[in-house]
């Protein structure tokens, strides 16, 4: 079976890799030659992949290229590009729809196509299916048609793509077939969908059921404080149950390329299509965009506590990435806290072992890597994220000299305040 992946990004690549060492002949498309040259060369870009792996890739036969015509000798193309949000906010499907003409004007009869990247239900029949038929196909007989959303969670190694269900939505009982049989090659258990917008909705679901939930506990945790309620020990407490209960944790906000941006592709649709807003998504919003201002006033207070200002205060935040222990910074709360700690007049510095170098609004940030050395000169920390680095530090954090602020509840000391 020949494969072609378009999009070698964090979600991408981790397929190709699976479906190459299943013994499937995969080559990957992407528009960036950097990706490309680089992938040829053995050299990984995302953090779940290293250059082993890749290596063991190009040994099983996979090769990059930003050559479209290798869709031509293809029996099934999965579709892996991004779906940001546009500057109004609403969906932004160029990329997918930019890859399914690619495909479109390359495929040949009975191509399998698969799309994978998280979008609004309705996008793979009203969007992709019309692209490919072009006038002149028909879906389901000139080629087939599937929706399987990606389920990647970087840093995770327990729940990786091969033991973690996929799910797999056709336009017909075929393409159904088609995508179930190429992904059980390689995924232990693959779970049939009633049809595309089941498929595309249940990934809609599970992020929305994230974001909620985590705008629950944050919006706890600000009335806890002001209660003086300890939410990290009332979550502590809550996880005990055994049932009917699944613990989340507050935080300095909500980031990556899925939680803040997903819900809204949901809240889209229905808003389009029956003009009425999706309220827990909104409100979700709400609260988990407010996180970043929150912590910044919480800074404030606690610098207050000390008799300092913010303005002409050195801060340094920990850990500027969207979660722990990856270098993936895209959505990170970091960015919005950072600019209102700047707009506040504190000197901002950043530690972060992932990330080299970090520019705020374009303007660069001073790193600092002794971590030690930052906490004894500066008059305050915020641990945003709380990468294993530092949780192996945690005693000498927990006994500097500075005052910090824990956002993940995961650092205790004399001068440490959790959020
Ligand atoms: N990253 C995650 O953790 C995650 C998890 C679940 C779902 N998803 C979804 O998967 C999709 C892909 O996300 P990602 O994180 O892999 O993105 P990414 O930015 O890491 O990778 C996408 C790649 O696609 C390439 N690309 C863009 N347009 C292209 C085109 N027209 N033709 C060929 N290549 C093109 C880009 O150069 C990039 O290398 C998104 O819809 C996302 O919501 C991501």
């Amino acid at each position: 079976m020949k494969a072609v992946i378009v999009g070698l990004g964090y979600v991408g690549l981790p397929l190709a890799k699976a479906a190459s060492a299943a013994g499937v002949s995969v080559t990957g498309l992407d528009l960036s030659t950097r990706i490309v040259d680089g992938l040829n060369s053995g050299r990984s870009h995302i953090d779940d992949l290293s250059g082993d792996d890749i290596a063991g890739m190009l040994a099983n036969g996979f090769s990059a290229t930003s050559d479209a015509s290798v869709i031509s000798e293809a029996d099934i193309v999965v579709i892996c590009v991004p779906t940001p949000l546009d500057e109004s906010g609403a969906p932004d499907l160029a990329a997918v729809i930019g890859a399914t003409k690619a495909i479109e004007a390359n495929m040949r009869p009975g191509l399998t196509v698969v799309l994978e990247s998280t979008t609004y239900p309705g996008t793979t029949e009203e969007i992709l299916k019309p692209l490919l038929e072009n006038g002149t196909r028909v879906c389901g007989e000139d080629f087939h048609l599937a929706f399987s959303p990606e389920r990647i969670d970087p840093g995770n190694e327990k729940y990786t793509i091969i033991n973690t269900p996929k799910v797999v939505g056709g336009v017909t009982p075929e393409s159904t077939a088609k995508a179930v049989a190429f992904y059980s090659q390689f995924i232990e258990q693959v779970v049939e969908a009633k049809g595309t917008r089941e498929a595309e909705t249940a990934k809609l679901l599970e992020n929305t059921y994230r974001h909620v939930n985590i705008a629950l506990v944050n919006e706890m945790a600000q009335f806890c404080f002001a209660m003086g309620i300890d939410i990290w020990d009332v979550i502590k407490l809550a996880k005990t149950k055994p049932f009917g209960f699944q613990s989340f944790s507050p935080s300095a906000g909500v980031g990556g390329h899925c939680i803040p941006i997903d819900p809204n592709y949901l809240a889209y649709k229905v808003r389009a299509e029956l003009d009425r807003p999706f309220r827990f998504v909104e409100l979700a919003e709400e609260i988990n965009n407010g996180m970043p201002p929150y912590v910044s006033r919480r800074l404030q207070d606690l610098l207050n506590n000390h008799s300092k200002a913010v303005r002409g205060s050195t801060v340094v935040l920990m850990g500027v990435t969207y979660k722990a222990n990856i270098s993936d910074r895209r959505e990170s709360p970091a960015v919005p806290l950072a600019k209102r700690l700047l707009d506040m007049g504190c000197i901002l510095k950043y530690h972060d072992p992932y990330v080299a170098d970090w520019t705020v609004d374009g303007l660069p940030v001073e790193r600092v890597t002794d971590l030690e050395a930052a906490l004894l000169e500066a008059d305050a920390a915020i641990i945003v994220q709380a990468h294993s680095e530092y949780l192996g530090a945690a005693e000498a954090i927990g006994g500097a000299p500075a005052a910090i602020l824990d956002a993940t509840g995961k650092f205790s000391g004399a001068k440490v305040e959790r959020l």
